[in-house]
Parts: structure tokens; sequence; C-alpha cells
């Protein structure tokens, strides 16, 4: 059985896990959340500095909670990229430095196929298969015909969708990251705020949320010049709405045109209920088997990059020792 011990240091959450073909067996998460929400966001060289300090505990605790010792462990797996360079280094060293000195493999994993591959943890799915993948740096539309195959239908050509959740929240004064907050206060609210839904020209699968981003901003704005109550819970229902409405939109005019076999999404704001809601009934609409992970699987950790790091294993797809990390590093 072979297992990977696999690393994630691509943002503000330092994770470790254990997997063994594409099973879970150890999922440590170490979130820098508290760290960064003072400043109402992630400071890269604050983030790269903790994961120093978190990651080698980290890795041991990971070991010990499984039982398990180097010996055990068949190859290292690490993100090295999309993600902040700084942040990224401390990962990528760190297991290269491991798979030198333990004589195994290094496999280097995509942040993005990570978050797709959550899917994967929970049993081998259905191709070719269409990918919402909206996290807090990404919103993409993937199509893969088969493993580790990606193409990219539509993304978006401003703000991702949880940087406009983190964006609108942080103008609205309410606490990082405001992803998970405006989905909680979108339930005392109603979605009676006219808010544009941006569907580019006819037939493209792109995204642009920053002009759904200003008109927010602008009735906020305008509420406070006015001296007007703010009504949080109102201005959460209809954002989400109009996001959920355009996500679910584009995600369906991708399924009519490459009539995939399953429908799946990823990434942190895969974690929103009324998304995660919405692409069922999609799914169900269309007659599609439907997979998004459990909402702790859909924000950043290493499950993630072990079960994406098991097809790079089996096909002996092994990282140069040169190894480096890539910022900007794309998916197809
Ligand atoms: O995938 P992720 O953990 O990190 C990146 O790779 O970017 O995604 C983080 C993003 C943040 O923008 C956060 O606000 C958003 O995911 N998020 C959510 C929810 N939980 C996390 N957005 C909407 N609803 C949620 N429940
Ligand atoms: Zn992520």
């Amino acid at each position: 059985m072979a297992r990977i011990l696999a690393i994630e240091t691509s943002c503000d959450e330092t994770a470790v896990a254990i997997v063994a073909e594409g099973k879970l067996l150890s999922n440590q998460v170490a979130s820098q959340i508290d760290i960064h929400a003072r400043f109402g966001g992630v400071v890269p060289e604050i983030a790269s500095r903790q994961h120093l300090l978190t990651l080698n505990p980290l890795i041991r605790k990971a070991l010990a909670s499984c039982q398990l010792g180097w010996p055990d462990i068949d190859a290292l797996a690490v993100t090295n990229g999309p993600g902040l360079v700084g942040a990224l280094l401390v990962g990528v060293s760190t297991a290269k430095a491991l798979a030198w000195a333990l004589n195994k493999p290094l496999l280097a994993v995509n942040h993005m196929a990570g978050h797709i591959y959550a899917n994967m943890l929970a049993g081998p799915v259905e191709f070719p298969l269409v990918c919402l993948v909206v996290s807090g740096g990404h919103t993409e539309l993937i199509y893969m015909e088969r493993d580790m195959e990606f193409t990219t239908l539509g993304q978006t050509r401003d703000d991702a969708a949880g940087e406009a959740f983190d964006k609108i929240a942080r103008f609205m004064g309410l606490p990082y990251p405001g992803g998970p907050v405006l989905d909680k206060l979108a339930y005392q609210g109603s979605p009676v705020l006219e808010f544009p839904r941006t569907m580019l020209e006819e037939g493209s699968l792109d995204f642009s949320f920053s002009g759904l981003k200003t008109a927010v901003m602008n009735h906020v704005h305008n509420c406070r010049q006015k001296d007007l109550p703010l009504n949080t819970a109102d201005i959460a229902a209809s954002f989400q709405r109009a996001v959920v409405d355009v996500l679910v939109e584009k995600t369906a005019m991708a399924i009519e045109r490459t009539k995939p076999a399953s429908l799946l999404m990823a990434g942190g704001v895969a974690a929103n209920s009324h998304l995660r809601r919405g692409m069922k009934e999609l799914a169900q609409e269309k007659g599609l088997s439907f997979r998004v992970p459990p909402p702790a699987l859909c924000t950043d950790n290493a499950a993630m990059i072990g079960a994406a790091a098991w097809p790079l294993y089996k096909a002996g797809r092994k990282a140069p020792s040169s190894l480096n990390a890539l910022p900007n590093l794309g998916l197809s």
C-alpha cells in the first residue's frame, strides 16, 4: 500500500496529510486565519514565516496520528503553485529536503488540481467530467476527459468568486474571510436587492465579478451617505444569489457544450451552502452524478494534494530535485 505524505503551504493554511492510494489516513490543517484576520486579508510575509514555524511540528503530528514513521512513507508530494511565492517555497523546500534525505520520489502538485482531486477521496468519479473550481484566487470551469488532463472552458476576467465575497464583507466591516460570514448572514435576509448578473458575450464561459462587487459597494456607500440603515443580511442574500445564479448558469452552459458524465465542484467557495444546493439541483436536472467535497475539504488542505499526487505516483511522474515554486502555475 503506497503512502504519500503531502504538504500544502500555498496561502494561509499550513497543511500536511498522509494519503494511501487515494484514501485519507491523516489530515492536519493549521489555519493562520486568526493571525491575518486583524489585517483584513492575508499578509504574504507573515504567512511564509508562520508556515516555517508550523510545518515541521505538523509533519510529526501527521505521522504520529496514524502511528507511522518515515520507513512507512513511499513518496513526498507538495503544492508548487499557484500561490504566494514565499509561502509556496516553504513547502517546496521542505518536501525537496525530505525526498532527498529519505531517497523517496518527489511529486509536484498543482494547487487547483488538488482542489479538484479532493473529490476523488470519496472514490472514483465518472469521466468525462465538468468541474466548477471556485476559490479565493480562481473561478474556472474545467473539463476533464480523463485523469490529470485539464481543459479550461472558462475563467474569471477580473475578481475570483471568493475574492468578491472577501472584499464585500470587508467593505461592510465584517470579519475575514468573508465567504463563510456572508453564507451564514444570508439566511437572515432576503435577496430583495437587484444586483447585476454579468454574463459577458453570448456563449462565453468566462466570468466577471467586479461589476457585481462595485454595485454592492455603491449600494453600501449610498446607504451610508444618506444615513440609511444598512441591511447587511439582505445585501448578503442578494449578493450571494447573484453569484450563485451566474455560477450555476455558466456551469449549465458548460454541460450543454461538453455533455459530461458527471459534475464536480471544488475550492473554498464550494463550501457555500447556497451554491452547493444550486449545483446539486442543476446536476439532478441534467441527470448527472454530482460530487462536492465535504466543506472542510473544500478549503485549503493537504489531503487534496495527496489525492492528486496518487495518479502522478502511479504514472511515475516524479518531479526533479530542481523543482521550484511557480506562483502563476496554470492548470491546462
Ligand atoms: O480554496 P481556498 O481555501 O483558498 C484558495 O485557494 O484561494 O478558498 C478560500 C476562499 C475565501 O475567499 C473564502 O471566503 C471562501 O473561499 N469561502 C467561502 C466559504 N467558505 C470559504 N465562500 C463562500 N461561502 C463559504 N461558506
Ligand atoms: Zn485553495
